[in-house]
């Protein structure tokens, strides 16, 4: 009689973003890396929209110290708003930063510790539900968006879900990686995890692109976490606990990926959107021909 209940559905996002920003100095010196532009939307803005298409409702930023110009970003700005109305300027462009009064919380992570740490710092506020992760170096771009794919694969299986795509082998021991069970799809088991391996010991070229989608479990976990790779509280070791606890999936996302936490990637996705942008394809395409063809 009785159906089965549907999955606790996924309303809240942290975003650990309280990290110093040092490969992009003196860039960063006064403003965080995640509110450099892409474009004319700084980076952090492509992970919250990228959140939103998802179904996600609140978003939990994990800041320190110098980070409130994110926070600033998605309040209302009541005297640019009111000039701009009295100038009969549209206001639409201003449309995707507006987050409602309470589904934006921030908490300090007031010790370096690592990724691991970061998340543990928004425990009270994710409570005990299952909640999404958006590392937002990482950029992820596609139709449908990296966490909405990730949210219909979890609407079928549940638990825990990270995304992975391959890189070259010699670049393995920069990430997470994960040891692949059996592949249906764009879904692959995960059997195991390791932080930044050597490449000799890697299980996989299959790397953790920075979408998570993950039980509140995980935070007990990181509770007792010790230090692993990098001498850091890491999210990958505590991940790797919950295998086999419940059930723990890879989603190969079907759109691309940009490393933005370096400065080449960061160019490569300017110029990738806008080359997508319909407002300046034409434009930005002849300026890239003419500076190749001119060496
Ligand atoms: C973090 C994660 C790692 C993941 C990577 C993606 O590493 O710990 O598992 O593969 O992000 O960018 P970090 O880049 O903080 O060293």
């Amino acid at each position: 009689m009785s159906e089965i209940s549907p999955r606790k559905p996924i309303r809240k996002a942290v975003f650990p973003v309280a990290g110093l920003g040092t490969r992009f100095l003196p860039a960063t010196k006064a403003i965080p890396k995640e509110m450099l532009p892409i474009i004319d939307r700084p980076l952090i803005q492509y992970a919250v929209d990228e959140a939103r298409e998802a179904g996600i409702e609140q978003l939990i930023f994990v800041t320190g110290r110098g980070k409130t110009a994110i926070v600033e970003h998605f309040d209302m700005a009541f005297e640019l708003e009111t000039t701009m109305k009295d100038r009969e300027k549209a206001l639409d462009v201003l449309e995707p930063t507006r987050i409602q009064p309470g589904n934006l919380v921030a908490v300090r992570q007031q010790v370096p510790l690592g990724l691991g740490h970061a998340i543990w710092c928004a425990r009270a506020i994710v409570g005990d539900e299952p909640f999404a992760i958006f590392l937002p170096d990482e950029l992820m771009i596609g139709t449908p968006g990296c966490m909405k794919q990730m949210v219909e694969a979890y609407e079928k299986v549940g638990g825990n879900l990270i995304s992975v795509l391959e890189v070259p082998q010699e670049e393995v021991s920069s990430y997470g990686v994960i040891a692949p069970g059996k592949r249906e799809g764009d879904l692959t088991e995960v059997t195991g995890l390791v932080e930044k391996p050597r490449r000799e010991e890697a299980p996989s070229n299959l790397i953790i692109s920075g979408r998570y989608i993950l039980q509140p479990e995980v935070m007990r976990v990181l509770e007792k976490q010790s230090i692993g790779a990098g001498g850091e509280i890491q999210l990958t070791d505590a991940m790797a606990q919950m295998i086999g606890q419940q059930p723990f999936h890879a989603v190969t996302f079907g759109g691309k990926r940009y490393d933005c936490g370096s400065k080449a990637g960061f160019v490569e996705a300017t110029l990738a959107i806008a080359l997508q942008r319909e407002d300046m394809a034409d434009e930005v395409r002849a300026i890239a021909q003419r500076l190749l063809a001119e060496g």
